[in-house]
Formats: structure tokens, C-alpha cells, sequence
């Protein structure tokens, strides 16, 4: 997981909370304890993890929203691996009836995983600009999502 996770091509992406390197010890850390209190799961091709999917339900008034995200590791970039975990995502978070929206929040320029999120049939909903903050630098977002019944 380590090994995958530890390439900057990742973590350039990630948001700003992601450890960065990322380290055995993260990885242990989200084995042990972090896949079990939420909603994440590894992408293992040959029971090796090679990336992660995760839902983030939002709360109180905004429980109808879920929160997803993703990352591979390069090797196995560009063969639909992602778009066909991520609609799998989609699914499980829709089966709870309150769920009318799931959005992807992505930092302007990545260009791959706004792919990601149209090839799972989300659609651009909003830039954000000046909205977090990565390595020390206010970057703009770009919101993708998908509504259970649209608008
Ligand atoms: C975004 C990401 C998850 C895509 O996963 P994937 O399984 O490769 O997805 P796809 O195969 O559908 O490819 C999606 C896009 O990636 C780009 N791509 C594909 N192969 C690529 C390669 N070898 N090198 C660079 N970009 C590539 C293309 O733009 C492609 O879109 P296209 O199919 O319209 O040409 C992956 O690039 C990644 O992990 N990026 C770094 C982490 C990240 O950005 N996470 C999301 C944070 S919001």
C-alpha cells in the first residue's frame, strides 16, 4: 500500500490532510484502524493494494450527500480501473434513501479524475475558486456530481 500510495503523481493530487510521504506506518494505520471507521476501501489487483476508493457521508442537514474520492497507483493508470470502482461507490452509496447527491471535489488541473467522475456519470457542478489549500498554496476545486434524481 506503502509502495503504491508513497508517488508523487499521487500525492501532488490528494487532498491536504492525506500524509505525504506516506509512509508503512500510514499504511498500517489505515489497514488497523482508518478502513474501519469509514467507508474506504483498498483496490487490490492480485490481493495486492494498489489503490483506494472512499465514501464520506456528510452530516446533519447535509446527510443527503456523500463525499467520494479515489487514486491508483500509475502502473495500472489508463485501464478503467478507477471509473469501475468508483460507479461501484455510486451504488453503495445510493442504497441509503436519503442519499440525493454524490460529489467529487477535485483540484483544478487534474484533469485525469475529472474523467473519472464524467466516465461514472457525474458532470461538472461548480468551480470553487481559492477553496483549500494544498502545500501551502490556496488552489481552486472543481465539484462533479451526480444527483439520484436530477435536476
Ligand atoms: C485519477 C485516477 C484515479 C484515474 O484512474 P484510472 O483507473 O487510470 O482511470 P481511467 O483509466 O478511466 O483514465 C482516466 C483518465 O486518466 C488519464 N490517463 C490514462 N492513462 C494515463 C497515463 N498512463 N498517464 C497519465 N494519465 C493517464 C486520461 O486522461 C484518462 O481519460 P481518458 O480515458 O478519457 O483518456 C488516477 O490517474 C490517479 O490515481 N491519479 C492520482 C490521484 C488522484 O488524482 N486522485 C483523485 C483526487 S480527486
Amino acid at each position: 500500500m506503502a509502495r503504491a500510495a508513497n508517488d508523487d503523481r499521487i500525492l501532488r493530487w490528494m487532498s491536504d490532510t492525506w500524509p505525504e510521504p506516506y509512509t508503512v506506518a500510514d499504511a498500517a494505520w489505515w489497514v488497523n484502524e482508518g478502513s474501519l471507521a469509514g467507508s474506504t476501501w483498498a483496490l487490490c489487483l492480485k490481493d495486492v493494494p494498489q489503490g483506494g476508493v472512499g465514501a464520506h457521508p456528510q452530516t446533519g442537514f447535509q446527510r443527503c450527500n456523500v463525499e467520494v474520492g479515489w487514486w491508483l497507483a500509475p502502473a495500472h493508470w489508463g485501464q478503467g480501473l478507477v471509473p469501475l470502482a468508483a460507479r461501484w461507490l455510486v451504488e453503495q452509496a445510493l442504497l441509503n434513501p436519503e442519499v440525493t447527491r454524490v460529489f467529487a471535489p477535485i483540484h483544478a488541473g487534474n484533469i485525469p479524475s475529472g474523467r473519472v467522475a464524467e466516465k461514472i456519470g457525474m458532470r461538472l457542478e461548480s468551480v470553487q475558486p481559492r477553496s483549500a489549500i494544498k502545500r501551502g498554496t490556496v488552489i481552486d476545486r472543481h465539484l462533479y456530481a451526480l444527483y439520484r434524481d436530477p435536476p
